[in-house]
């Protein structure tokens, strides 16, 4: 352990959207970009979000965000944000929206290829004077309004992160927020939160309070998930969720491993980044568990089934409730690419703390193992 740090001021709890507009006023933004995406000013998400700032909310909105953000749609809400002559930035949304505004915001502090930026650069260039940046979850889901990078699909094809640990001003987690939210995506997303949990849990970096708030997240979000997913209405299903996901997000410190290095690799074709890690979850965790016995038996005494359980099946069978895909031919993927998809995963960042070195072949086997 080297460095142990939290790093993002959260205002978390029912009605705390209230918040919005001190923290405006604290960082000195009066002509905000607001960054989200169609479905959540549809939903009227958007609008329950900003109803503190009544007639300060101005008109700079950016909805177009992509189901998974590109550096295309990043260059297009860093032009929005310069020509409406902005001076900070609010992100609205899911993880893409989130995503969005934090690389924005790398953007706008000084032009440059967004790739210089990207942690797979081999000299990323450092953040210089971003704008005031505030997040605002819709979701239950990536917990990126408190972690350490934003995700983008590279226009070379790469689905990667751009490390950015101190860009966000405060983050807003109102459960209220997350009540509209659809079944599946309740379910989605709350599995991508559950494989943050374990995925950090299971690297082996060594950062015992980290492993705690992942056992917490982990027991909230299995806790909860399936009542947050059949009754979205359920209140405080949904702050469990919420916190669960604040958690997973304060543990990407201490890196992920194999679900997300695969789940990144696939999701650069497009496919849904919390689906993904669903599918993935069971079936690593499977491969991982003779490395990480000791791991195994506090994850299952933590979730309350008997030491030595079958976890990697419960997981499957939670996704089964959950009415998720069992494999990744139900989401259309084609063996063919795996070749492919496995040099992409041995090159992620987060196959360097899985428990222990997939190589190419385990990889290939793993995916069809997943399908
Ligand atoms: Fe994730």
């Amino acid at each position: 352990m080297t460095i142990l740090s939290f790093n993002t001021k959260v205002h978390f709890g029912h009605g705390e959207r209230s918040q919005l507009v001190n923290e405006l006023r604290l960082n000195g933004i009066s002509r905000p970009l607001f960054v989200t995406d169609k479905g959540v000013r549809s939903a009227g998400v958007f609008d329950m979000a900003t109803e503190s700032l009544g007639e300060i909310a101005g008109d700079a909105i950016y909805d177009t965000t992509p189901p998974n953000p590109t550096e295309e749609a990043v260059e297009e809400c860093a032009a929005t944000y310069h020509a409406h002559r902005c001076d900070g930035i609010v992100g609205i949304g899911g993880g893409a929206a989130l995503d969005l505004a934090k690389a924005t915001a790398v953007l706008c502090g000084q032009d440059a290829p967004l790739w210089e930026y990207c942690n797979r650069h081999p000299q990323p260039r450092p953040i210089h004077q971003p704008p005031p940046l505030l997040l605002i979850p819709t979701t239950a889901g990536t917990g990126t309004e408190v972690g350490r990078s934003a995700v983008i699909i590279f226009r070379n094809g790469i689905k990667a992160g751009i490390g950015c640990p101190s860009i966000v001003r405060a983050a807003i987690c109102d459960p209220e927020l997350t009540r509209t939210l659809p079944p599946y995506m309740t379910a989605a997303s709350g599995m991508d939160a559950l494989s943050h949990c374990v995925e950090t849990f299971c690297s082996p970096v060594i950062n015992p309070p980290v492993d705690a708030i992942a056992i917490d997240g982990m027991k909230r979000i299995f806790g909860n998930i399936e009542r947050s997913t059949h009754d979205g209405a359920d209140l405080d299903g949904r702050w469990n969720m919420m916190m669960g996901a604040l958690e997973g997000g304060i543990c990407f410190q201490k890196g992920l491993g194999a679900v997300h290095s695969v789940s990144h690799a696939l999701g650069a074709l497009g496919h849904h980044h919390g689906t993904l890690n669903a599918i993935m979850l069971p079936h690593v965790l499977r491969l991982n568990a003779p490395y990480i016995s000791d791991k195994m038996t506090i994850m299952s005494t933590a979730l309350r089934f008997p030491a030595d359980a079958d976890l990697p099946l419960s997981f499957a069978r939670l996704n089964q409730r959950l009415g998720l895909p069992e494999g990744l031919k139900d989401l259309g993927i084609e063996t063919a690419i795996f070749p492919e998809v496995a040099k992409a995963a041995l090159a992620d960042n987060a196959h360097r703390t899985n428990p222990f070195a997939l190589t190419e072949q385990d990889y290939i086997k793993l995916l069809h193992e997943a399908w």
